[in-house]
């Protein structure tokens, strides 16, 4: 099975990472809205959502909301959270959801990168521009990658939930690949995530083979400019017209 389909499906993924920084989620969601100044009405797609915790921000703001994911575990976590304006759906973001439907797709918190193939990574943004309308925007939040290249720690020990987490990190073939031992109930797991090490160079190109057009380039969640030294993220924004 890949990867993304195994691990992020298991409740050890969501013990690993269970301190996700909501008030973060919360902020970058403000200061998008107030860039992007959708009109009143306006339907979002949040592609690989996860529990839907960006999905119910933006839904807060009034927009209706459709968050997609391949995992039926987080899918069914985020479902305690759909209204009228609020719904969710297992889906692969390799094939596209609804035609021409949505004013806005997102792609937040580096989901993106995670395939062996690369064609497997423009089948999900050719899957995006179908998505979106004419005119409408895709906006994807990923991580710098020459900052993850500088900073990367090769071994780390979590201990969270009675649980020791041991993680190591390394880099094959331009993908950062993080591998996470342990032992639960005598019974010993390894997991990896496998995330490509793409650059702005990199989305470009993809963008361009997409039919996207990329418009703005942001460095952080308070909507910096992008350095491509120190920013923690890198946050495009792109349109198809
Ligand atoms: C790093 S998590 C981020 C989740 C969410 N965006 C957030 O910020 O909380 C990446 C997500 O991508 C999802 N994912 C991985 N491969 C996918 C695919 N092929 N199609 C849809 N979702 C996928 C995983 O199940 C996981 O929920």
């Amino acid at each position: 099975m890949a990867w993304f389909k195994d691990w992020f499906n298991t409740s050890y993924y969501h013990t690993l990472y269970g301190q996700r920084d909501e008030n973060e989620a919360k902020l970058f969601i403000n200061n998008l809205l107030n860039f992007l100044n959708p009109h009143d009405g306006a339907v979002f797609l949040d592609l690989a959502c996860g529990k839907g915790r960006h999905s119910f921000d933006l839904s807060s703001h009034g927009y209706k909301v459709c968050g997609v994911d391949l995992s039926t575990e987080s899918i069914a976590e985020a479902k305690k959270l759909a209204n009228t304006h609020l719904e969710f759906d297992v889906h692969d973001m390799r094939k596209p959801y609804r035609l021409s439907h949505f004013d806005y797709v997102c792609n937040l918190f580096t989901s993106f990168g995670y395939f062996d193939e690369q064609n497997d990574n423009l089948l999900t943004l050719s899957a995006v521009f179908q998505e979106l309308k004419p005119n409408g925007v895709f906006v994807q939040d990923f991580f710098n990658a020459s900052k993850v290249q500088k900073n990367l720690i090769p071994y780390e020990l979590k201990s969270i939930a009675g649980i020791d987490f041991e993680i190591t990190k390394e880099i094959i073939d331009k993908r950062v690949i993080k591998t996470i031992r342990f032992t639960d109930q005598n019974e010993d797991f390894e997991f990896q995530e496998k995330v490509s090490l793409f650059d702005l160079e990199d989305f470009k190109t993809m963008y361009h083979k997409s039919g996207l057009d990329l418009l703005h380039v942001f460095g952080d969640y308070q909507l910096n400019a992008f350095d491509p030294e120190n920013s923690d993220r890198l946050i495009l924004i792109a349109h198809k017209p």
